[in-house]
């Protein structure tokens, strides 16, 4: 079975109960959306793995001008974010799909999500995080929020039985593509496991393309508890 078929299957079964559990453990969602809005505002949001639809909603309220697309492959899932964006109106696009390459688009996304789908992704990660990277415009933010360890063996077995994989690969793969200028760890009922935050921009061989005026945000870095200045570069 392709991985794409296997997160349909699961996904066919758990889209009616994904809006009332998931809120009990896919933390951060929000607090991501809050940081990409204090720090400026996109023309075009593609969110890679939108599932039901719920963050997109949100980015809709916030950005009531933005165009926003969304996949995701699982039909489903697709079909509950339908019915949840419906009164945004012509200013969605969904579809159907597993993505693994750039969709191409005429108006390229300035903000690209990807909302606890990247750790479901498998051996599909590298390939996903360099296709956004080819596909953000210049100057746009890419925003993600997902697992990213535990220490308890169970718990990563358990996470794995559920199409999760928790061995803190994420970070480092969205590191080595994109400038992370906000980027948190953080423990989840009390420790058994850690997810992460991360806010950043594409590197390019001469530096960070940053957008005019942003130069003043404060910059920081934060991770595993540690504090460091990320600065520009
Ligand atoms: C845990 S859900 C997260 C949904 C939503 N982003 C949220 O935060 O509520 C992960 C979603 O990613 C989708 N997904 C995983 N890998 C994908 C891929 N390569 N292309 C498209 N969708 C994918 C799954 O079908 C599922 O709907």
């Amino acid at each position: 079975m392709s991985p794409s078929e296997s997160l349909q299957r699961y996904y066919a079964f758990h889209a009616s109960l994904y809006d009332s559990t998931r809120w009990t453990f896919l933390f951060g969602r929000s607090r991501l959306v809050q940081e990409v809005k204090r720090r400026f505002r996109p023309a075009h949001i593609l969110e890679i793995g939108c599932g039901t639809g719920a963050n997109l909603a949100h980015l809709g309220r916030l950005f009531p001008a933005a165009q926003l697309t969304g996949i995701d492959t699982s039909a489903e899932m697709l079909l509950i974010a339908e019915r949840k964006l419906r009164g945004l109106g012509n200013r969605v696009d969904l579809r159907e799909g597993y993505y693994r390459a750039p969709l191409g688009f005429r108006q390229a996304p300035d903000l690209i999500c990807f909302s606890y789908c990247l750790s479901m992704m498998d051996s599909g990660v590298g390939e996903a995080i360099a296709a956004a990277a080819l596909e953000l415009a210049p100057g746009g933010r890419l925003a993600v929020v997902d697992f990213h360890g535990s220490r308890h063996l169970w718990f990563r077995r358990w996470m794995r039985l559920n199409h999760v994989r928790m061995d803190e690969h994420v970070l480092p793969l969205l590191r080595a593509r994109f400038h992370g200028e906000w980027v948190l760890v953080e423990g989840a009922y009390g420790g058994l496991w850690r997810y992460f935050l991360f806010l950043g921009q594409f590197r390019s061989a001469g530096g960070v393309w940053q957008a005019p005026g942003e130069t003043n945000l404060p910059r920081q870095e934060i991770d595993g508890g540690r504090v460091t200045e990320a600065g520009v570069w």
